[in-house]
């Protein structure tokens, strides 16, 4: 496992185990502790998932039992829009932070640039202050979003989270991200599954030559690109297979036949669609 550092210093795994779409209960907590049995550290929860205490029980669980200690997790949740505001992100984090039954979270995410965010952020920074959190950062901040918050914030973002894989390269937003020292790290790094990206000819051919799955190549390219990826899985094996990308380097020439993949655009979501915009800010997920 490699580690990125983040714009305060602390250490991010470069790969973690995503939970999106995971159902909560047994599902969900069994999935965490098969993916750190599998050997992922980071794990990558949202308040918006509603799986955060199953993730916590599985914690729980592992840290019981020996397998790994508090400092050895990276634990990242989100905030989602329904309490976005100053006051609302206080309370919203304290309910994320009991049901993942931790002390301390080790990023917390505004999940979506709508709403009050800029109240958010203040509570955040407050919350970074007093030690609550290690790293408090972003996702879906597109590029103009992203510049105006680090231009106004007292502290810059560590982390956007945003859709990043072989089909929506998104390097102008990269670069804006690098100027402004916050470190990429990819949703959907798989793109969800779609253009049949596991056996995507291209990408396959590539494995072939390895001796790896296109799963390993995907990853690998957004790894050397220096974003972080957070892979989804319910399966062990899979789990097993798409942590197993630590032992080959992709050749510059191989990174540029990747490059060619690129459609420009997310076939998944659309932030710049007001029926999208109003259809999250309408999801509410609790009272
Ligand atoms: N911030 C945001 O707005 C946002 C949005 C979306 C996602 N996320 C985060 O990013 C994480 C990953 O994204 P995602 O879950 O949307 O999608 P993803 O990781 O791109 O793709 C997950 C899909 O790929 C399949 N899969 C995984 N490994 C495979 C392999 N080696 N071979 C074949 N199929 C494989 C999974 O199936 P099985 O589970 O059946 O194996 C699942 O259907 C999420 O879990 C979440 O933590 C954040």
């Amino acid at each position: 496992m490699e580690y990125a550092a983040l714009n305060n210093g602390v250490k991010m795994p470069m790969e973690g185990f995503g939970v999106f779409q995971v159902p909560d209960g047994n599902v969900t907590e069994q999935a965490v502790v098969d993916a750190i049995d599998a050997g992922y550290r980071l794990i990558d929860t949202a308040a918006a998932y509603k799986n955060e205490e199953s993730v916590g029980r599985a914690i729980a669980r592992k840290m019981a039992n020996g397998t790994v200690r508090r400092e050895d997790l990276f634990i990242t949740t989100k905030l989602w829009i329904q309490d976005a505001g100053y006051e609302a992100a206080k309370a919203a984090f304290e309910v994320s932070r009991q049901k993942l039954g931790l002390d301390y979270i080790d990023l917390y995410l505004i999940h979506q640039p709508f709403g009050d965010y800029y109240g958010a952020w203040r509570a955040m920074e407050e919350l970074y202050k007093a030690g609550k959190i290690r790293a408090i950062g972003v996702s879906n901040f597109y590029p103009h979003v992203l510049a105006d918050l680090c231009l106004h914030a007292n502290v810059i973002p560590a982390v956007n989270q945003v859709e990043l894989h072989p089909f929506f390269q998104q390097e102008d937003a990269l670069k804006v991200m690098n100027e402004f020292g916050v470190i990429p790290e990819a949703w959907g790094p798989f793109a969800e599954g779609k253009h049949g990206i596991f056996k995507h000819p291209v990408l396959c051919d590539i494995a072939e030559k390895y001796h790896k799955t296109a799963a390993q190549v995907i990853l690998r390219w957004n790894v050397q690109r220096g974003v972080v990826v957070i892979p989804k899985s319910v399966h062990k094996s899979r789990m097993v297979e798409n942590i197993n990308i630590w032992d080959f380097v992709l050749s510059e020439e191989d990174m540029q036949v990747i490059a060619k993949l690129d459609i420009g655009h997310s076939e998944i979501v659309n932030h710049f669609d007001p029926e999208f915009v109003k259809m999250i800010c309408g999801w509410k997920i609790h009272e």
